[in-house]
């Protein structure tokens, strides 16, 4: 009795211990076996599957992902990766996750703020599906368009482009590494949004893995999701595998400059000046504020720096007659200026060193990954001059704080707020990111976290407000959070107005029609209506 009961125990204990590990496994192994159900002799890639007994499962997992707070010990990690080399291997994995009630996050370029797309908070099981293998580009130059898979990132698109034709490019993102899957669902804006609008609006078709694993392009998924699935947000509507671009003509010479002003430099006029300039101004013409804390002319007295970073759709000698007409303040000189071929740009905006081959773009590796809080923020009303002092003292509480602005009007201002899901257009000046970043992991996080809540909390009077908006590609989980009425829908319902406005009513009913039973979700995905009310 006493000998058996403790043979039991130490059985039970064996078992105990086993568990994590080998239910990942189990559930891997089920996950393979399903997957091998639904493929043919052509799309069978054995290997690209990792568990954490592989020794590249933590390689893969850091690799794309941005957001070193998500990859902290304390933060949960997916039972398994799987890494398809073909768009039918998408179709197998939705097919497989579905069924076996594995917890599906999608994965492109791994730049999601909140490290939605390889982490999840509220599941388990779950799995990534890592769409990093599949970034074939073909450009067609004759047509103007361009067929993208989604794991490619924005770099090597405009690599590629820049390779056929000096004077076409594509109007996204300013990060060379962002991937073009997940990027373009959210909007996706760059130097040249004031001439052409978002990576979004710039798109003609795409392919997509539906709840059922079935592949639909624009024709076969209707007109209502392809609205969606341009600046509804990644991950809630289905896997995209392919987007397919409309090229836009640049010229072969474009001017970028970079001119920076402190505080005691008059950089305060300088900056109530520019929100009133820039959204206004010629729109081939991007001048976007780079504010950061600088060292002043008094030793060891900080100051702020504001570091004026544009691109030109043109050359010097008519840059300069824009800039003397319309925002002769800053001082622009000829010197300033450096005239070169838009990939060039591309490299100069993203802050590669001067005279980095473009070829680096093809590396599709992130520089520099930090521990970071971001939020965002836009204006429609200028912010007074005297308004702008009072900020400083908050803002140079914080040791890593950065601040973006980010002008609007041109082409942003033509486009119908319901064209897209991206709501914030007409009436928009400019949006304002915010970031707070640090390298010592858990150590310091609190403290950065609560900085970045106060400053935003601040910054409330000036900003728009009914709904305060915020860019989803921006992914923020603090909004919504202290909603009253915390059931999902209404949680969704607080972020859903700031992110989309009044776009968000179509974007539920789309989700209702494709993904009904919710399968394709995350902390901030589109929520299907309750049942309730359905009919
Ligand atoms: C350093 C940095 C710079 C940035 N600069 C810009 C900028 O200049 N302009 C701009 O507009 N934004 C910028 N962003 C924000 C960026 O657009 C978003 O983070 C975007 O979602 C990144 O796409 P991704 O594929 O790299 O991210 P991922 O983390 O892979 O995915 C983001 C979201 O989309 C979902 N998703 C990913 N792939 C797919 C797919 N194939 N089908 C369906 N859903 C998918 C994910 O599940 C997740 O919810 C920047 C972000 C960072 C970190
Ligand atoms: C089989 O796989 C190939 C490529 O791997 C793909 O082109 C084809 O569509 C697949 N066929 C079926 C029936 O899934
Ligand atoms: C992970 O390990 C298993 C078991 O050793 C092996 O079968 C599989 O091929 C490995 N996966 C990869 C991607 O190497
Ligand atoms: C400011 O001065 C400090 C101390 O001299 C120096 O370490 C730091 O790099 C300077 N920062 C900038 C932005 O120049
Ligand atoms: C809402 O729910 C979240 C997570 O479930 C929780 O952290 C938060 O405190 C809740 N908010 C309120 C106001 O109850
Ligand atoms: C929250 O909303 C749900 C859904 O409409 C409703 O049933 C519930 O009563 C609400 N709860 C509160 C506290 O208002």
């Amino acid at each position: 009795m006493h000998s058996l009961s403790l043979r039991s125990i130490i059985a039970s204990f064996v078992v105990l211990l086993s568990i994590p590990l080998s239910t990942s496994v189990a559930i891997e192994e089920n996950f393979n076996h399903c997957l091998s159900l639904h493929s043919n002799t052509s799309n069978q890639f054995p290997s690209a599957i990792y568990t954490s007994i592989n020794a590249s499962y933590n390689s893969i997992l850091e690799s794309t992902a941005q957001n070193l707070r998500y990859l902290l010990p304390s933060v949960p990690k997916p039972d398994f990766i799987f890494t398809p080399f073909h768009d039918s291997q998408v179709q197998a994995a939705v097919i497989c996750a579905k069924q076996l009630g594995i917890h599906m996050r999608v994965r492109s370029g791994g730049h999601d703020y909140e490290g939605l797309s390889y982490v999840s908070l509220i599941e388990k099981p779950f799995m990534i599906l890592d769409l990093v293998k599949l970034r074939e580009i073909n450009v067609d130059i004759a047509h103007n368009t361009a067929w993208i898979q989604a794991g490619a990132t924005v770099g090597e698109v405009y690599y590629r482009i820049s390779e056929r034709s000096a004077v076409k490019g594509f109007p996204a993102g300013l990060c060379t590494t962002l991937g073009i899957g997940g990027h373009i669902t959210g909007g996706a804006y760059g130097s040249m949004m004031r001439k052409f609008g978002l990576g979004a609006d710039n798109v003609l078709d795409a392919r997509i893995v539906d709840v059922n694993g079935r592949v639909l392009d624009r024709a076969g998924m209707g007109e209502d999701l392809f609205w969606a699935i341009r600046g509804g947000g990644g991950g809630s509507f289905g896997v995209i595998l392919w987007w397919k671009i409309k090229l836009v003509p640049v010229p072969q010479t474009v001017t970028v400059f970079r001119v920076t002003k402190t505080l005691e430099q008059g950089g305060n006029k300088l900056l109530y000046r520019w929100q009133q300039v820039a959204p206004n101004i010629d729109e081939n013409l991007f001048i976007r504020v780079i504010i950061q804390p600088g060292n002043g002319s008094v030793p060891g007295k900080k100051t702020v720096t504001t570091s004026y970073n544009a691109l030109f759709l043109g050359g010097a000698d008519r840059l300069l007659q824009v800039m003397k007409k319309g925002f002769p303040e800053l001082g622009l000189t000829r010197k300033d200026c450096l005239e070169t071929s838009w990939i060039k740009s591309v490299l100069y905006i993203a802050g590669f060193p001067n005279d980095t081959p473009p070829e680096v773009l093809l590396q599709g590796k992130s520089t520099s990954k930090a521990y970071f809080k971001a939020k965002s923020d836009f204006v429609r009303e200028v912010i007074p001059e005297r308004s702008l002092n009072a900020l400083w003292k908050i803002f140079l509480q914080d040791d890593g704080p950065l601040m973006i602005w980010n002008p609007y009007g041109g082409m942003m201002s033509r486009i119908e707020e319901s064209a897209t899901p991206f709501p914030h257009r007409k009436g928009t000046l400019y949006k304002i990111q915010y970031v707070t970043g640090w390298l010592d992991g858990e150590q310091s996080m609190a403290k950065h976290m609560n900085w970045i809540r106060k400053f935003y909390f601040y910054m409330a009077p000036y900003v728009s407000k009914y709904p305060r908006e915020a860019y989803v590609n921006y992914r923020d989980l603090d909004i919504g959070m202290n909603q009253k009425n915390n059931t999902s829908f209404f949680k969704a319902c607080s972020w859903g107005y700031r992110y989309f406005k009044g776009n968000f009513n179509r974007l539920v009913k789309v989700k209702t029609k494709v993904d009904p039973s919710n399968f394709f979700r995350h902390e901030q995905s589109i929520p299907p209506l309750p049942t309730g009310k359905r009919g």
